[in-house]
């Protein structure tokens, strides 16, 4: 993985080392996991309650999508699969939701406890193919510090 990506896995862990409940984490690790690339078009989380997903903090275009259910989207995909999905082209995938006509392809990764799936970070680009399979790692790797922080939090 290069500096940068590492670097900002870096500055999530130490952003939300104050933070002291979920939505402060949130906010804070999506406002810089935003600001790594212009090409993320929206960047959010969405969060478990009960049997489906809802929308935690995000930074872009407002999106209809505040709940998802499990057996719908490419969110609900993965956390349903509890691994990352990478959709090169969300247009060929008739799982898509559209959040933005413009969105082109679409990052998402859970965030694992264990074996049980807590939410998940969700990127949307208008650039087909955006995601790459180091920008999987690094969100992987901002998820794990998300996860642990929470644990913290209880
Ligand atoms: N595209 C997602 C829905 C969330 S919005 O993009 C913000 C999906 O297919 O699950």
């Amino acid at each position: 993985m290069d500096d940068n990506r590492r670097l900002l896995i870096d500055n999530v862990r130490i952003a939300i080392a104050d933070c002291r409940s979920e939505h402060d984490v949130l906010r804070a690790a999506v406002r810089l996991i935003d600001s790594f690339s212009e090409g993320y078009h929206w960047t959010g989380f969405y969060m478990m309650r009960g049997n489906h997903l809802e929308v935690g903090p995000y930074v872009g275009p407002e999106t209809s999508h505040t709940r998802i259910e499990l057996n719908r989207g490419i969110c609900g995909a993965a956390a349903t699969q509890k691994k990352s999905l990478t959709v090169d082209d969300v247009r060929s995938d008739p799982r898509f939701l559209a959040c933005s006509v413009s969105t082109r392809s679409e990052l998402v990764v859970p965030l694992m406890d264990g074996d049980t799936c807590l939410g998940e970070i969700d990127l949307d680009s208008d650039t087909p193919s955006f995601f790459t399979r180091e920008d999987q790692q690094m969100l992987e790797a901002v998820a794990k510090v998300i996860v642990a922080r929470l644990g913290q939090i209880g």
